[in-house]
């Protein structure tokens, strides 16, 4: 007889209560589970299929080999409307050709000019500041990470017009984001919820009817609303870059823009929009709760802090200038900031709807399901990264020769990985350790963290894990911005 598919074990307690027990304390539950029902189980909530969470690494590596044709994109349950032609929803070679028009944006020699961008808006940020302003964390992490975000995508780092996105974006994203609008998906099915918000914003679009994006009654209202006044921005600058065709210009909506598909046409306007705002919204829960994270635990042990800024100096003293694309590579920072993501990642999972049966481990999936490898008990698994697994300690990144090790796909992975894994991580990397080497180097902040070795609650933000009740920070101090080096000469880029 062939073997008949089946579900790992599911809790006895129902689909609500499983949804509501993830919602208010994910990593507890999982805990909970794990202790229960072992390194693989099925959560099942209301209005979807069936989801087996595993933090196998055999299952994990099966997971990671899927093949485009045995997943399906547009199941994944974001809310956000970007257009059901997006890279994130996409499947089978579209994904693909997708994937290849946005990577080149976030790779290779483009990363390095866009340290020094990266830097300047940090070191802006720093010198507006004074001793006892006061921030939550994460909030202040996506302010400075939409600046940069402004510069690469747009190359605007001010006036007016840059303003306006800065604001339009970050009230979408907020919106987006929001609980409500995850708890609508859940209801009726993320792909439909999308599928309306869409119906809405393409029409009004159409209409030129732009809204005044006040609080309504209807929760999703201001979403459209936002998500409207952005694309008119978008579209009237798509215009500008096509009457212009400058090659020179290397910012990403504009070489989007530019970009002909296989029969030589210029991309439709609106799929260009689509792919801009996902990577507006992509990189910016992420980015602000994994900082969220690094921030707690360089309060809790300030040596680390402490580390990293002799580390940047020192190597500042040895070139005889600031190079911030070397520096942002240095490894005791690259440590921190993996051990964080190692132990506190944001992401608490990621996943792959299967088309069809499928072989995962030792168990054959049914079609239907999503797999999702449990990035947050993986990290946390003593025969993978010792006794001390559930310590923060960032040495376990060194080598002997004082470079960085690293840990197997299967093992390590907040960026997810195989063929859909996050197309912004070098992006994402790279801004995160240029933002910490310069606190580091620059400031001292203060927080009720200070001499704390508990974690607080953590609570789901978009998709994110986050500390429930945010990151509150003062500045303590700031050095000057030439502390440690010589003037540095940057080259800017967007
Ligand atoms: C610390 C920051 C970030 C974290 C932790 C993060 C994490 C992730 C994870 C876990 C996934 C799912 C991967 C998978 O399914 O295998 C993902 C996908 C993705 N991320 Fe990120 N991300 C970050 C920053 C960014 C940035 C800065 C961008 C854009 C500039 C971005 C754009 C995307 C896109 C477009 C995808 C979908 C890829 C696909 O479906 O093929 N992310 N990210």
């Amino acid at each position: 007889m062939s073997e008949q598919p089946q579900l790992p074990p599911i809790p006895k307690e129902n689909k609500f209560k499983q949804a509501l027990a993830l919602g208010i304390g994910i990593w507890d539950y999982f805990e909970e589970k794990q202790a229960e029902l072992g390194d693989t189980f099925t959560l099942t909530f209301p209005g979807q299929g069936p989801m087996v969470w595993t933090s196998d690494p055999d299952m994990i590596k099966d997971i990671l080999r899927l093949k485009r044709d045995q997943i399906d994109g547009s199941l994944v349950q974001l809310p956000f409307d970007l257009g059901e032609s997006n890279l994130v929803f996409s499947n089978d070679e579209a994904h693909h050709e997708a994937r290849k028009l946005i990577i080149p944006h976030f790779s290779g020699d483009r990363m390095k000019i866009r340290a020094n961008m990266m830097y300047e808006i940090v070191n802006e940020h720093i010198d507006s500041w004074n001793v006892s302003d006061q921030f939550d964390g994460p909030r202040l992490i996506g302010d400075i990470t939409m600046d940069i975000t402004c510069a690469t995508l747009f190359n605007l780092r001010e006036g007016e017009r840059k303003d306006r996105y800065k604001e339009l974006m970050l009230n979408w994203i907020m919106e987006a984001n929001s609980d409500i609008n995850f708890t609508l998906a859940s209801v009726v099915g993320a792909r439909k919820f999308r599928q309306f918000l869409n119906k809405q914003y393409i029409s009004r679009s159409e209409s030129g009817k732009m809204g005044n994006a006040k609080k309504g009654l209807l929760p999703w209202k201001r979403g459209v609303d936002l998500k409207v006044q952005l694309g008119a921005l978008l579209r009237e600058d798509i215009r500008d870059i096509r009457s212009r065709m400058d090659e020179t210009e290397s910012h990403t909506l504009s070489s989007l823009a530019r970009t002909t598909d296989a029969d030589g046409n210029l991309l439709a306007e609106e799929r260009v929009i689509s792919e801009v705002y996902g990577l507006m919204i992509g990189g910016h829960e992420t980015s602000a709760a994994t900082a969220a994270w690094l921030m707690i635990w360089l309060q809790q042990q300030p040596e680390e802090n402490t580390k990293i800024r002799e580390e940047v100096v020192g190597f500042i003293q040895k070139e005889g200038k600031h190079d911030p694309f070397l520096a942002s590579q240095l490894p005791y920072l690259t440590a921190c900031l993996n051990e964080s993501q190692r132990i506190t990642p944001s992401a608490p999972g990621f996943i792959r709807w299967l088309k069809q049966d499928t072989k995962i481990g030792k168990w054959l999936i049914p079609a239907g399901t999503a797999v999702l490898p449990n990035i947050y008990l993986t990290h946390r698994r003593t025969d993978i990264y010792g006794d001390d697994a559930l310590k923060f300690n960032p040495e376990r990144w060194m080598d002997k020769n004082g470079g960085n090790r690293s840990f197997k796909p299967s093992e390590f992975m907040p960026f997810g990985g195989g063929r859909r894994a996050c197309v912004g991580m070098g992006h994402a990397r790279q801004q995160l350790r240029v933002i910490f080497s310069e606190f580091a180097r620059r400031v001292e902040f203060g927080s009720e963290f200070e001499g704390t070795n508990t974690l607080p609650r953590s609570r789901l933000i978009g998709g994110q894990t986050e500390p429930q009740l945010g990151v509150p920070i003062t500045v303590k101090k700031i050095r000057p911005s030439d502390y440690g080096c010589p003037a540095i000469e940057t080259e800017s880029a967007a």
